[in-house]
């Protein structure tokens, strides 16, 4: 079976053709980063008019890469949500247009599942239930799915972690976007240089980001904002470490919690930030003293994809989903509960 995933939520454009549950025929992806950088964040006008040029080439660049013909294609799964709604309709309109004119089924996927089930490209899904901790730039999650539904235990009363990363980046004047900057500069430091106060939040799972990043402005720049933010050095580097340790610390923690509430012994993590090393090194690190199972996506899938797009779209297939014509991008839309 050959489903085409089409993602198209943020800054990136992206098709994948993909062979069944495993087999990766083609992932095309174009990112408009480049153009957005200078606004030091992503504008959603840039962002939707990128992908509305782009959309066609990265879909013919796909099956001429996967050596496919559009009447090979038997599903097509796109991104409904969430996201920015001028990129989604973009996605959204394409593959509708497509499903009309091949005569071929579509599904419309959530974005965060999929970043999930794109670990089950290269491994076998966790038969049992798992702790999903979904981290990226605008979202910090932790679900439990079990028996096919998906319960969100926590997620962050303010930043998203990636979003933590960017701002404070920001800060120190390193650019956008900030997290794999950070990250570089992290493993040269030293993580103990300086340590932040945990916040204080309701919800066992739940966390909070935008303190830190106000701890650190007042580091930089003083408590009157006197001095200039530009740190440098190794004194950056140490900074960097410390602000790292510190939130993948809290991240880890209470992962590790669920899954010891929950009795689950197995974590899935997906998103932008699962690139970052300390939060891949820790937690194997955990998982391996536990004896848990962790499923963590090669670097190559950390970042919007279509492929973890097909991925979900063809497991939803299989349980009998489809879309209607009423099919509609939605910048909110939730994880619903048929589970990845
Ligand atoms: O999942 P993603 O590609 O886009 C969203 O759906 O948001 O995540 C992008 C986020 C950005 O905030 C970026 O700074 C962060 O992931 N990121 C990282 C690393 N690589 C990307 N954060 C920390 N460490 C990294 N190595
Ligand atoms: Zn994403």
């Amino acid at each position: 079976m050959i489903t085409l995933g089409i993602e198209t939520s943020c800054d990136e454009t992206s098709c994948a053709i993909l062979e069944n549950a495993d087999k990766t025929r083609a992932n095309v992806i174009s990112s408009s980063l480049h153009k957005h950088k200078v606004f030091g964040g992503v504008v959603p006008e840039i962002a939707s008019r990128h992908s509305l040029e782009a959309i066609d080439v990265v879909y013919e660049t796909a099956l001429k890469e996967a050596r496919v013909k559009p009447s090979d294609i038997d599903l097509i799964a796109v991104t409904q949500g969430p996201g920015l709604v001028g990129s989604l309709l973009v996605g959204v309109s394409f593959a509708k247009a497509l499903s009309f004119a091949l005569d071929k089924p579509i599904i419309g996927v959530q974005h965060l599942e999929a970043h999930l089930a794109s670990n089950f490209i290269l491994e076998k899904k966790p038969k049992g239930p798992y702790i999903g901790l979904i981290v990226s730039g605008g979202h910090t999650s932790i679900v439990h799915v079990c028996g096919g539904k998906i319960e969100e235990l926590g997620s962050t009363a303010d930043d998203a972690i990636g979003e933590a990363y960017d701002k404070t980046a920001k800060i120190l004047g390193l650019g956008y976007p900030g997290g794999p900057v950070m990250d570089k500069l992290a493993q040269q430091g030293n993580p103990k240089a300086h340590s932040f106060t945990k916040p204080k939040i309701d919800g066992r799972y739940n966390f909070s980001f935008s303190g830190i990043k106000t701890a650190v402005l007042h580091l930089v720049c003083g408590q009157k904002m006197e001095k200039s933010a530009k740190w440098k050095g190794q004194k950056l580097n140490d900074l960097a470490a410390s602000f790292q340790r510190t939130v993948v610390g809290w991240i880890v923690e209470k992962t590790i919690l669920a899954c010891e509430d929950r009795k689950v012994k197995t974590i899935v993590v997906g998103g932008g930030v699962s690139a970052n090393s300390r939060l891949r090194a820790d937690l194997q690190n955990e998982c391996k003293v536990r004896g848990f199972r962790l499923y963590i996506p090669p670097l190559s899938l950390t970042t919007d994809n279509a492929l973890m797009i097909a991925r979900l779209g063809y497991e939803k297939f299989k349980q009998g989903k489809r879309s209607g014509w009423d099919l509609t991008a939605d910048p909110n839309l939730k994880m619903d509960l048929v589970g990845v």
